[in-house]
């Protein structure tokens, strides 16, 4: 064991040194595995190991049929944006009308969409999923015949509830209630805490779907700055609790949209433990939480859940397809208020989805698709990020996400991101302008950029595009 050890940080060490020495340079292939093993005399499985450390460090980036390539340096990246900490008063919401331009604009299948955080199809399984949607139609023609109960399939919550396990959740199938999607898992969860006019916090910027979800149950919100890479500013959120009487916090501890940001595991138990001080419900959104870059899948927040006092909210929708509609809601002790909530939304979640998933998940198929999956992000991600370093206007920062496939990109001050995405917009390009994440307007001049295609000219031309009009609308005096 410490033999093989050594065998692969001697590996790894040798590439990481032809790298320094300029004899590997960003974006090149690294050796193919074959002709380092014969060269090293270690075995092939040694190879891919130290490839695979050095893919986690963010050395080298693994690419789809085609080996390893050295990353392309996040040194030569815009720089990272800074947090700009400035409380705001508890206000309502009030995105929903530009969220819904914004997203009706996006939708019109000939946009390169930048805009909508959205997977390419061809990086979804959808093909495996239609072959196990047919079995469950032969196994039993009956799906659309009858409920599948409120709380959704018996078996899939078992296959849930078995992967949670393996991410230090103590699941039982039984507090799993299967939903349409995230959104509907957050709008239960919400509508179990809290009655209208109540305040919720929310990490800033936020997914600005857990904005029109706050927005239609008529809460309050009071934002928290998230950190771009640590995520919400647990100093700030001790002071809000303090000054307010707050009903729920909503935040994304792994993988946060829009910033990518991933608190660490001591941050996540005091983020529960601050909050379980005061009785508050956490609304964890975990839905890129599968799509980390790192080698191992860090714990949600749920796994340090000693009163049931937080509510897991997920789904597939970005790993397998958002139109399966599959996603689900661990309710801890709020398990069956959210039941009764959704026996008056939606009864119950259509069938055939569930089984076809349940048989996905069954056949291990499920976790080889994510290993590719976050390697396609991965890259799309460094791709995207190294295009807009060269295309954006100078004073430009780029996030460097730990997982998911979206950037957070601030534009420099003056740079108007609602003109900017009505511009690119009218050259067929979509990305989200800044104010949709945020319930007060601030972000005026940043912009999310989808990362979810598999890079190409097509994708290259529209960053080029939003980059250009950016320049254009960039005022050096400002
Ligand atoms: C953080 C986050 N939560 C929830 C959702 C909604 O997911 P679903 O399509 O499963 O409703 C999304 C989709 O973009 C998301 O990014």
């Amino acid at each position: 064991m410490a033999d093989g050890r050594l065998r692969y940080e001697r590996v790894a060490t040798l590439i990481e040194e032809q790298i320094a020495r300029g004899v590997l340079r960003a974006g090149d292939r690294a050796p193919s595995l074959r002709s380092l093993s014969r060269h090293q005399r270690v075995s092939v499985g040694t190879v891919l190991e130290a490839y695979a450390r050095l893919e986690a460090r963010g050395v080298l980036e693994a690419r789809a049929r085609s080996g390893f390539f050295v990353r392309v340096p996040y040194a030569e990246r815009a720089p990272e944006p800074r947090v700009r900490a400035r409380l705001v008063a508890p206000r309502r919401v009030g995105r929903g009308a530009l969220i819904a331009a914004v997203m009706d604009a996006a939708a019109d299948p000939r946009v390169t969409p930048l805009g909508t955080a959205c997977p390419s199809p061809s990086l979804l399984p959808y093909r495996t999923l239609n072959r196990f949607l047919r079995r469950a139609i032969a196994d039993d023609a009956m799906h659309g015949a009858r409920y599948d109960g409120t709380r959704g399939s018996p078996a899939l919550r078992r296959q849930i509830a078995r992967r949670a396990v393996l991410h230090g959740c103590a699941s039982d199938p039984d507090d799993v209630i299967v939903t349409c999607g995230a959104t509907e898992a957050l709008h239960l969860a919400l509508r179990a805490v809290c009655c209208p006019g109540d305040l919720v916090v929310l990490e800033s910027p936020t997914y600005f779907g857990i904005l029109q979800v706050v927005e239609a149950l008529g809460l309050r919100v009071v934002e928290v700055a998230a950190h771009p890479r640590t995520g919400i500013d647990l100093d700030r959120l001790a002071g809000v609790l303090r000054a307010h009487r707050v009903a729920a916090c909503v935040a994304m501890p792994t993988v946060q949209n829009p910033l990518g940001a991933s608190m660490g595991v001591a941050a996540k138990r005091e983020l529960v433990e601050l909050l379980a001080g005061q009785e508050i419900p956490l609304v964890e959104d975990d839905v890129h939480g599968d799509l980390v870059f790192d080698l191992t899948r860090p714990p949600p927040a749920k796994s340090f859940d000693q009163g049931g006092l937080v509510i897991y909210c997920t789904s597939f929708s970005k790993t397998l397809g958002p139109g399966l509609r599959v996603g689900w809601v661990e309710g801890g002790r709020f398990t069956a208020a959210i039941e009764r909530v959704k026996r008056t939304t939606t009864l119950s979640t259509p069938s055939l989805a569930q089984a076809a998933i349940t048989a996905l998940l069954a056949s291990g198929a499920y976790e080889r698709h994510l290993r590719r999956l976050r390697r396609a992000f991965s890259e799309q991600v460094a791709r995207t990020s190294a295009a807009i370093a060269r295309e954006f206007p100078p004073g430009t920062h780029v996030t460097r996400p730990a997982g998911g496939f979206v950037l957070w990109v601030e534009l420099p001050p003056g740079v108007d991101a609602i003109v900017l995405h009505r511009r690119a917009l009218a050259r067929g390009v979509s990305v989200s302008p800044g104010p949709m994440f945020s319930a007060t307007g601030r972000y005026a001049n940043a912009i999310r950029v989808n990362c979810g295609h598999p890079w190409s000219a097509r994708i290259e031309a529209a960053v080029a595009t939003v980059g250009r009009l950016a320049r254009s609308l960039f005022s050096p005096s400002h």
